[in-house]
C-alpha cells in the first residue's frame, strides 16, 4: 500500500488508498466509542485503551500543547503497531500482510504529516487527529479483532466473549462467530 502526501480531511470525501487518509468508509455520526473495541483480549484492548486515551487528550488539548501531543501519539502508534505486528509474525497469524500493511501506511502518513506539524502546521495536525478517530473504530473491527480471536485460542482453545454496556447501561452478550 502506498501513502500519500495529500493531507487528511475527514469531513470531505476523497480517494487516498491511504487508511487514514481514506474516509469514504467513515460512518455519518460521531465516532465508535471505545467501549465497542474491546475485543477480548486483554493485551491488545489495554493498547488501545491507551490509543483511544491518546486520540481525546489530542482532540480536546490547546494548540500550545498539540506538537508535544501528536509526538506522544506517533511514539505510541509505533508501539502499539510494533506489538501487533510481532504478535502476527511470532505466531504466523494467516492476514497479517494486509493487516502489516495498513499499520506501515498509518505510519507514513503520521510520519508525513508531523514534518509539516513541526513546520508549524497546527491544522494538518488537528485533521490527523481527526482522520486517526475515525479510521480506529473500522480497522479495529475488520483487523485486529481477527488477531484477538486467533490470540485467545492460541492461549485459551477458545474465541474470546465481550460484554458489552448497551447506551441505556444494561449490558448485554456478544458471542464471536466459531
Ligand atoms: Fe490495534
Ligand atoms: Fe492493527
Amino acid at each position: 500500500m502506498t501513502s500519500t502526501t495529500t493531507p487528511p480531511h475527514p469531513p470531505a470525501k476523497h480517494k487516498s488508498s491511504n487508511p487514514v487518509l481514506r474516509n469514504d468508509a467513515a460512518p455519518e455520526g460521531p465516532p465508535v466509542s471505545r467501549h465497542i473495541t474491546a475485543l477480548g483480549y486483554a493485551p491488545m484492548d489495554d493498547i488501545h485503551d491507551e490509543f483511544d486515551e491518546f486520540l481525546a487528550q489530542a482532540s480536546a488539548c490547546q494548540d500550545s500543547d498539540l506538537v508535544e501531543m501528536l509526538r506522544a501519539l506517533q511514539t505510541h502508534l509505533q508501539s502499539h503497531f510494533s506489538q501487533e505486528n510481532r504478535w502476527m509474525t511470532e505466531t504466523a497469524f494467516p492476514a497479517r500482510e494486509c493487516h502489516i500493511a495498513e499499520h506501515d501506511a498509518v505510519l507514513a502518513s503520521v510520519t508525513q504529516v508531523m514534518v509539516k506539524v513541526e513546520d508549524g502546521n497546527l491544522d494538518i495536525g488537528r485533521s490527523l487527529v481527526q482522520a486517526l478517530v475515525y479510521w480506529f473504530p473500522p480497522h479495529a473491527v475488520h483487523l485486529d479483532s481477527a488477531l484477538a480471536q486467533w490470540m485467545c485460542k492460541r492461549r485459551t482453545g477458545g474465541i474470546p466473549i465481550v460484554l458489552h454496556p448497551r447506551r441505556s447501561g444494561s449490558v448485554t452478550s456478544r458471542t464471536a462467530p466459531p
